[in-house]
């Protein structure tokens, strides 16, 4: 009886849970800001970073010591994204930004030629992210050529009227049914709510904007509670 209350979705979710020893969704920041990264590792929130060339132009700096630079102040793992877009070129480049450091994972995107690359550094035990995944079908592929990540963009998807969060329960359904080593990280992650979503629906990693990650602290009523202690504080002259 209970079991038929389940929803599709939630039975998918516990043949997996069954299957996997530990599950535990990971938080990446998606930025090039060493400053942002450092400022969220004392906090510990972060189990690992991800750029692309847009965050890289943001950070104004060089490529390859960018990336450097956070491979040191991150322990999980970096996204790193080729510009090739023909197979032997992102392959080379694959190769090179993986020797940056052991925690590289490169970054490719969901074309043919992205797949073809993906299978060749996934072959040389290279980690690899393929991005820009806008349906279930390509997903499918990606966990097919043995990415790593996969990288569904759910803000992109929102913004042309259809439910982003949508294909992220697809593609853990398709993920389970076969048993994919592939991990499904969020991304395009705009609001809190997106978080949220992607938790409820069962994303291994949602790659978040800094400021999206400091804003799931946000509570008026932490804010309010916390102006009534001072407050108390003070009038009683507690001193520690
Ligand atoms: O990780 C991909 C992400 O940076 C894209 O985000 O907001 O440009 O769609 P957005």
């Amino acid at each position: 009886m209970r079991q038929k209350q389940l929803s599709l979705g939630n039975v998918q979710r516990l043949r997996a849970f069954r299957r996997k020893e530990e599950i535990k969704m990971k938080f990446f920041v998606d930025t090039a800001d060493i400053g942002e990264i450092n400022e969220l590792n004392t906090a510990g929130l972060i189990d690992g970073v991800t750029t692309n060339p847009s965050l890289i132009k943001k950070a104004g700096r060089d490529f390859k010591e960018i990336i450097a630079d956070i491979c040191k102040v991150t322990e999980g793992d970096v996204s790193a994204e080729v510009i090739a877009i023909d197979q032997q070129g992102m392959i080379e480049q694959g190769k090179i930004l993986a020797k940056i450091a052991s925690n590289v994972v490169v970054k490719l995107p969901l074309t043919g030629d992205g797949l073809k690359a993906c299978r060749a550094l996934t072959a040389e035990g290279i980690k690899t992210n393929v991005t820009l995944c806008f349906s279930a079908n390509q997903g499918l592929l990606a966990a097919k050529a043995g990415a790593t990540y996969i990288s569904p963009f759910i803000g992109r998807i929102d913004d042309i009227h259809t439910d982003g969060m949508e294909l992220i329960h697809h593609l853990r359904v398709i993920i389970d049914n076969y048993d994919f080593k592939t991990q499904i990280l969020a991304a395009s992650i705009r609001t809190p709510l997106h978080v949220r979503d992607s938790a409820i629906f069962g994303a291994d990693v949602a790659t978040v904007p800094p400021a999206v990650l400091w804003g799931l602290l946000n509570h008026p009523l932490t804010t309010k509670g916390l102006d009534q202690f001072v407050e108390d504080a003070k009038a009683a002259d507690i001193k520690i």
